[in-house]
């Protein structure tokens, strides 16, 4: 059997399925993908930053903070058997003003969601981590070996959801398998946040606004498209053995090379602005995907000519 049709049979179909984080970027194209394979899909998102126009009307919607004492009775009641926890706090900088918050969301907004789905008899959970701002400055592609060196609360609160997940595993028997995601972009991603570049560059391109790269544009950074990021929380969903994955696509792109790529595909024809550098950047930041190669039988398939311009063009056709 190809690879392609390999993976899409061990991908769930028919299954009760929560989402956090749901009206999100990434969380809406994992429910519409979800719903596309016939599963009945619980989402729950308190649309801090998500949009409830993200979400598809079918998807059984809650607007509920994860840390609320809610969620116990709410899962109780729907009982799903898998969980894709994508919501969080996901600002870098919030978490540095505001740590607290940062945590209560992060923190104890996952144990309160880990302690519903043990309650609830769910089977098992896959948490959205963060590659980058757990590995920190890298030389080469990160693996999953590479030395944990978070340098914000936000990335120390990543790290936590993770250890807390392995705890759960050992202790209560949930399964869990934590995704380290690259720089995720695609249809979607809101251009008003601090860390899409692509959408913010995108936008402003096709406004005629002028996009400032912060610093000498330099900066590597593994882009991956959401379309893959959605297959890889799939196969994870119903991967037996556990474990942190990273998800990226191995290749590095400097700041400088994808305004060139989007300028060429939005038709911007202005040279590129140049600001101060933003404090705490990383200058490289790539991922080893390879283990999630092996074990879950993921690799990124979409290079990131095509997905720039799909983003693109969903951006230009005013696509949501
Ligand atoms: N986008 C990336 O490049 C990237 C990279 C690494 C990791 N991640 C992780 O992927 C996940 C999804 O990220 P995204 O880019 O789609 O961000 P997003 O902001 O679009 O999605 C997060 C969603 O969670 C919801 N939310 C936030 N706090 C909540 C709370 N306390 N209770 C209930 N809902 C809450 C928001 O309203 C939003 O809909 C996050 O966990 C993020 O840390 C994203």
């Amino acid at each position: 059997m190809p690879i392609a049709e390999v993976r899409q049979a061990v991908m769930p179909t028919g299954r009760s399925v929560l989402v956090t984080g749901g009206a999100g970027f990434i969380g809406s194209h994992v429910v519409d993908e979800l719903l596309h394979r016939e599963c009945s899909v619980t989402v729950v998102d308190d649309l801090s930053t998500g949009r409830l126009t993200n979400l598809a009307p079918e998807a059984d919607f809650h607007c509920m903070d994860l840390a609320d004492p809610d969620l116990h009775r709410l899962l109780r009641d729907r009982r799903p058997e898998l969980v894709v926890h994508l919501a969080a706090q996901t600002s870098v900088s919030r978490s540095v003003k505001e740590p607290r918050a940062d945590a209560i969301a992060n923190i104890l907004g996952t144990i309160n969601l880990l302690n519903a789905c043990v309650e609830a008899g769910a089977r098992q959970v896959v948490f959205t981590a963060s590659g980058g701002t757990a590995y920190g400055e890298t030389q080469r592609p990160a693996t999953e070996d590479s030395p944990l060196q978070p340098l914000s609360p936000y990335g120390i609160t990543k790290l936590a959801g993770e250890f807390y997940l392995r705890y759960f595993q050992t202790q209560h028997g949930l399964g869990g398998v934590s995704l380290r995601l690259a720089n995720v972009y695609g249809r979607r991603q809101d251009p008003a946040g601090e860390a899409g570049v692509v959408a913010i560059f995108t936008q402003q391109m096709l406004t005629g606004q002028h996009p400032v790269i912060f610093g000498d544009g330099e900066c590597v950074r593994d882009y991956v498209y959401v379309g893959d990021v959605v297959e890889a929380v799939l196969l994870a969903l119903t991967h037996p053995g556990g474990g942190s994955f990273n998800i990226g696509t191995g290749k590095g792109t400097t700041v400088n090379d994808l305004f060139h790529v989007l300028a060429r595909l939005c038709r911007f024809d202005r040279p590129a602005t140049y600001g101060p550098p933003r404090p705490g950047d990383l200058r490289y930041s790539v991922l080893d995907s390879s283990l999630a190669a092996r074990q879950l039988g993921w690799s990124a398939s979409t290079g990131l000519e095509k997905g720039l311009t799909l983003t693109v063009d969903a951006l230009r056709q005013g696509k949501v």
